[in-house]
């Protein structure tokens, strides 16, 4: 419980329901071991899509620096909540998320925005269950691949959705130009400046991750959710 400076009156605040910071909790006593989980999502089902290459290539230099990874699979994910819950594909990405301790959204550039594909999957992630989160307190590191010269447009709605979603997203980010000239025929990631920076964002990611995994429901409890359990029963 916090305790309002003297003469300072905070008539609107539950001060009751205001933890002070909690060290112990910020600096956990014991740290999981074992290898950052990864959940890449890419947002393109053509047969050469360079969203699905870049996020292969992403996917290899995690597992290098020490992840453990899954790719999702969008094809066969229906259109949200077309059918019910339970629907094999819609379970399989929730589960997902849900064992994430990190994420990696790559969506094409399209129309100046991401995919549908991209959004469906985003669509069908619910912000909480019961007690269960499936993406708040995560890690994020968003991409994107384009046609034309280098844009942010994708980037910048992925982290936008990031916010929604309550996730932490790491301030470095890649944005892949000219995607049709960034790869070889067996869908390799050429060396070059931007392969460069993708490796960074890689690293930056698993730096976030293991720094905030250990304490991410803390970081996501809130005042105002504490303050809305506690007043329900009155209000019904
Ligand atoms: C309908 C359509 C709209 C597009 N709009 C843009 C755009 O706004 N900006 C851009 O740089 N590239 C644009 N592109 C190019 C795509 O970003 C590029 O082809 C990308 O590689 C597609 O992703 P994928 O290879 O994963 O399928 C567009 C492509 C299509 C088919």
């Amino acid at each position: 419980m916090i305790t309002p400076p003297p003469g300072d009156t905070l008539p609107n605040l539950r001060a009751d329901l205001l933890s002070a910071p909690d060290l112990t909790r910020l600096e956990p006593a014991t740290r999981v071991s074992h290898p950052p989980r990864i959940l890449l999502l890419y947002g393109s089902l053509r047969a050469r899509s360079f969203s699905r290459l870049l996020t292969e290539e992403a996917d290899r230099l995690l597992r290098a620096m020490g992840a453990e990874t899954v790719i999702f699979d969008p094809r066969d994910l229906p259109m949200a909540h077309s059918v019910p819950d339970d629907h094999p594909k819609v379970q399989e990405l929730r589960r997902l998320s849900l064992w994430s301790e990190g994420q990696v959204w790559c969506s094409p550039e399209v129309h100046g925005a991401i995919t549908g594909v991209f959004k469906n999957q985003i669509d069908w992630l619910p912000l909480q269950t019961g007690s269960l989160r499936p993406t708040q307190g995560r890690t994020l590191a968003v991409m994107e691949v384009s046609g034309g010269s280098q844009s942010f447009n994708a980037v910048n709605t992925l982290r936008l959705l990031g916010r929604w979603m309550r996730m932490v997203t790491i301030p470095n980010q890649s944005s892949v130009p000219r995607a049709y000239e960034q790869f070889d025929e067996a869908g390799r990631m050429l060396p070059s400046s931007t392969y460069d920076r993708v490796v960074d964002v890689m690293e930056e990611l698993l730096r976030f991750t293991w720094l905030l995994r250990d304490r991410a429901d803390y970081l996501v409890e809130r005042y105002s959710e504490r303050k809305a359990s506690f007043e329900l029963p009155e209000a019904l």
